[in-house]
Order: structure tokens, then sequence, then C-alpha cells
């Protein structure tokens, strides 16, 4: 099997349309490919097609895309009811909750739809890609391509082959990498792969810091960004990935490297999200946000 990721009619059915998926959509449709949203949540799709719109139009007025290039990519979003409106699709590339079982069933619905040689690919930040696609009846065309937040800006991705995944599968996301302007980066299918591996050594190291009591965590983030020249905070990351997001994923990585200690969650996230103080999303996470302003809160 093979896909041409640079045919001119590609199209891309998108599962999932919150935070990922609207980044995804976007470069997508900037890059000349048509996508197609789906969403569990009635709704939800028709939000992202709006919202990835008015992403395009603000590039449009900032002088970063022509009105012509913003026109034709907002009308190359398209919306789908169901997954059963996937079925001419070449690739789909799903970025729905980060769960196991629901992302295997996922699978096993979105194979009853598409071609027999469509692509499907996973965003997912940490699972097996090779778990996901354990259950599928042609796993091998099962791929990972795990972008990062916020997905316009950060533009980089990590191309992953589970232990069945088809070489026309990393080649063809790779293809489709560069063609949506992203430098693909091959990994292997480890736990968290490469940056959510190593980023254990900044976001949970930082919470063991502040578990603590060496610093408080606006604290931590000033001197890490200060001194260590990253570029965001770990307490700001965390708020922006959202807590909903980034503990399954510090759970995930902890239980698939069997309880290995330099990787054990922290306390701190878990009754942070119990008590639905997710992050930006939520305007609250360890800071509060107006807007995009963030403050400590008192
Ligand atoms: P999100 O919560 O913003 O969006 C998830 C969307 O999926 C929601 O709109 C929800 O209604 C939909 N959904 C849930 N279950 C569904 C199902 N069975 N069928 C169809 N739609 C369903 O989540 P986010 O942050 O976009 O994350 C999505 C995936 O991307 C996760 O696997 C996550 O680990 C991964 N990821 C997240 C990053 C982040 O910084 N937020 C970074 C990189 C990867």
């Amino acid at each position: 099997m093979s896909l041409d990721a640079a045919r001119s009619d590609l199209i891309l059915g998108l599962v999932g349309t919150g935070t990922m998926g609207r980044g995804i959509a976007q470069i997508a449709v900037a890059a000349g490919v048509t996508v197609i949203l789906v969403d569990a949540l009635p709704g939800a799709a028709a939000k992202a097609r709006d919202a990835v719109a008015g992403m395009l139009a603000k590039l449009a007025e900032k002088g970063k895309l022509s009105a012509e290039a913003c026109a034709a990519a907002t009308s190359r979003l398209k919306l789908g009811e169901s997954l059963a409106d996937l079925a001419p699709v070449h690739v789909v590339v799903e970025a729905i909750v980060e769960d196991i079982a629901v992302k295997q069933s996922l699978m096993k619905e979105l194979e009853a739809v598409v071609a027999a040689d469509c692509l499907i690919a996973t965003n997912t930040s940490s699972l097996s890609v090779t778990s996901i696609a354990a259950g599928c009846r042609l796993p091998g065309r099962v791929g990972g391509f795990h972008f990062f937040n916020p997905v316009p800006l950060m533009k980089v991705v990590e191309v992953i082959g589970g232990v069945m995944t088809e070489g026309w599968v990393v080649e063809a996301l790779t293809a489709l990498a560069r063609r949506m302007g992203h430098a693909p980066v091959k990994a292997k299918d480890t736990p968290g792969f490469i940056v959510n591996h190593a980023g254990r050594g900044y976001g949970t190291e930082a919470l063991k810091l502040v578990g603590e009591g060496v610093a408080d965590f606006a604290a931590a983030d000033r001197i890490l960004k200060g001194a260590a020249g990253f570029r965001m905070g770990p307490f700001e990351l965390l708020d922006l990935t959202a807590l909903d997001v980034s503990h399954p994923v510090m759970e995930s990585i902890y239980d698939q490297y069997y309880q290995e200690p330099r990787f054990r969650p922290s306390p701190i996230t878990r009754s942070r999200l119990a008590a639905g103080l997710l992050g930006r999303k939520t305007g609250r996470g360890f800071y509060a946000y107006d807007g995009d302003k963030a403050v400590v809160p008192p």
C-alpha cells in the first residue's frame, strides 16, 4: 500500500476537534488538504470549524496569509455528522481523549467505514501506538503522528511506527508533515516517545520541587525560564496542555514503565484535576486567566 501525501485532492478526516484537532485542521487546510471534522460531542465540530476559520482570518488580517489563500483554506473545512462521513478520506488523524480503550474502540469503528488503503494516525501523547492498533483488522496502516500545542506554532511532529506499522505509513506521515510545514522526527513506539519522556524531567521534577516546598510554582517558572532558558515554565506548560490531558499522560508513562519511580506522577496534579483546575481552558489552573493574561491566584 502507499499514500501520496502530495496529491492535490487529499482528504483528511479529523476525529476529535478540541485543542489539538483544531490546530491540525488549520495547518492541513492551509496546506491545500480538505479536512472533514468529526466529534462525538454534538455541535463541537461546527464550533471547531468556526474557530479554525477565525484563526485563518486573523492570519489574513495580519498579512501572514493572502485573502485568497484564507478563503480557499476556509472552504476546505468540511463538517462530518458522524464517522460514516469519513468514507471518502485518504487519511484519518484522531485527536480524541487520551484513553486507550476509547482509542481502540474508535479504531474499530473507523475501520468499518474507511477504505482498506486509508492511513489511520493517532495524535496520542503517551499511549502505545502498537496497543491502539492491536484490535485493528489492518494494524499495519496505523501510525503515531504526535503534534504539539499550539500546533500552528510548534513546527515539529513526532512520527511513530508501532510494532506492526508498515514502512509506507511512516513515509507518508513524514511527507504529510513536511507538506503542512512541520519538521517530522521519527521516534520509536515507547511510552511518551521523545518529548513526553524527556519532559518528565521538567514537569514531574518541577512538581516534586514544589511538593517538597523548595519554591512555589510561580518562582519555579520564573527561574526555569530566566536561568535555564526554557520558553515556558513547567507550570505555564501544564496550564496550556490542561491537566485532564497531562495528568493521564503522566500516569500512563509511569504505568507503562512498570512503576519506575522517576516517572511517578504527583498528587498535586491529581488533586487539582479533581478540583477542576485544568488550566487555561477552564480559566484557572496554577494561574488564573483573564483572556490570555495569567495572574497568580491569591
Ligand atoms: P480536547 O479535550 O481539547 O479535545 C478532545 C476532543 O475529542 C473533544 O472535542 C471531545 O468531544 C472529542 N472526543 C472525545 N472522545 C471522542 C470520541 N470517542 N469520538 C469522537 N470525538 C471524541 O483534547 P486535546 O488536548 O485536543 O487532546 C486530544 C489528544 O491529543 C489526546 O490524545 C492528547 O493526549 C493529545 N495531545 C494533546 C496535547 C495538548 O497539549 N493538549 C499535545 C499533544 C497531544
